[in-house]
């Protein structure tokens, strides 16, 4: 029996893998009404701010830290110092280090004043609460970073900012059903608390589709760049009218600290392409990157592809009624409130780039590349196959 696979299965399959202090003025940190469209170019136009991110040195995080930095604000980073950036290291000197654990150690957080917090780590609906109760009478501005998991199961298209999320597990759910399900429902809740702690008018929250480009740890990209730069014969899972939608880490990065700096409030979809692209526009535009020749071979069989134990290759996911809507999500009310999007050849060259430097070790490409059940490492095999059962 052929098993669905959806956006979060997937991602499992590879992964396998308070404070009484004074409330703070209203003149520090007003915010706009939603609706109003953001100052999108490059000028500084807001006072420095100062800067919390809880977490920062993953893959979001040092994206958001230089772009702060380069507009003269001042950052602080909240993690339990293990994690260490693999772009942008050589800017930490110039942020301040909080360690802790958000499990159970907030003290570094503890009578200090930030204008913005940015909560990329939150996993855990409590940890959430915690430092948002904690921080909301010190703090101007809590920014959440939510995910477009949230809308799961996505059963529409264009889905808008104000669609009803499931807030409740349903009941009588399967382990796997459960496990689709539950980063949204915890993402949808975490959302809620930084809102009930700090009110609508200073919280703002950005859900993002999958961000893709340097320091992704995830692997679940760079399939494309690696295969672009070769060039040959590539192979592209899924239909070809398939839809895609993800957006470049830094786009993501940098338009947070622009709606900082606009104080904005809100939620938004961080969701690129500007417009809908499917898959096989996504091949043609990705692979003008190198001056190699390629040629795409199209899988479009699912079942072919299950058997081949081949569910993604990100942007692309295989899918199924529950994820209709997955690469349908709307992204214009981000537009209208200044997110930018670089074109996908700057985020392939990039990425590409990043994944060949001394930022990364052998060790840690090699985890990769010589990994057996990869699409790259699986790809010529597959693609005979294919050629055998299409010809
Ligand atoms: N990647 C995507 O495509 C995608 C899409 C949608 C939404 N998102 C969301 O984007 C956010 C940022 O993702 P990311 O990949 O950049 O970061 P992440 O991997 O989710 O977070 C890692 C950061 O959190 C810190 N951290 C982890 N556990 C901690 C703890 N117990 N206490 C304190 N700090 C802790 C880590 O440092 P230490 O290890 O040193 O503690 C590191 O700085 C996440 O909320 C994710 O859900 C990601």
């Amino acid at each position: 029996m052929k098993k669905p696979v959806t956006r979060r299965s997937f991602i499992k399959n590879s992964a396998l893998a308070s404070l009484a202090i004074p409330i703070i003025s209203s003149s520090l940190f007003s915010c706009k009404s939603e609706a109003k469209k953001e100052d999108t170019d490059s000028e500084i136009t807001s006072k420095k701010l100062s800067i919390l991110i809880l977490g920062g040195t993953s893959f979001l995080g040092p994206h958001q830290v230089a772009y702060a930095l380069s507009r003269g604000h001042s950052v602080s980073t909240f993690t339990r110092g293990k994690t260490k950036p693999s772009v942008h290291a050589e800017l930490f000197d110039q942020v301040e280090q909080l360690i802790g654990d958000r499990e159970d150690n907030l003290k570094a957080l503890e009578n200090r004043k930030w204008d913005v917090v940015i909560d990329n780590s939150g996993r855990n609906v409590e940890w959430t609460k915690a430092t948002a109760n904690l921080l909301k009478d010190n703090v101007g501005m809590y920014m959440y970073t939510s995910s477009t998991g949230v809308y799961y199961p996505y059963l529409t298209d264009n889905i808008s900012e104000d669609i009803k999320l499931v807030i409740e597990m349903p009941e009588g759910l399967t382990e796997n059903e459960k496990y689709e399900q539950e980063y949204g429902v915890m993402k949808a809740n975490s959302e809620l608390a930084a809102i009930n702690a700090f009110g609508k008018a200073r919280t703002i929250i950005v859900r993002p589709t999958y961000m893709i480009g340097p320091a992704d740890k995830t692997d679940r990209f760079i399939y494309w760049p690696i295969r672009l730069a070769q060039g040959g014969e590539i192979l592209v899972p899924g239909k070809k009218e398939d839809p895609v939608q993800y957006a470049d880490v830094r786009d993501i990065a940098e338009w947070f600290i622009r709606l900082a700096e606009n104080k904005q409030h809100g939620t938004y979809n961080g969701v690129g392409p500007k417009t809908a692209q499917t898959m096989q526009q996504f091949v043609k535009e990705a692979a003008k990157t190198f001056d190699v020749k390629s040629t795409f071979i199209m899988v479009d069989d699912y079942d072919f592809l299950i058997e081949n134990k081949i569910y993604y290759s990100v942007p692309w996911i295989m899918g199924d009624e529950k994820n209709y809507g997955s690469a349908r999500i709307s992204n214009s009310k981000s537009i209208e409130a200044g997110l930018t999007l670089r074109p996908l050849t700057h985020t392939v060259k990039d990425t590409y780039a990043w994944w060949t430097s001394e930022a990364l070790t052998e060790e840690r490409r090699q985890k990769f590349e010589g990994n057996p059940n990869t699409l790259l490492s699986k790809e010529k095999i597959i693609l005979e196959n294919w050629k055998a059962k299409t010809s």
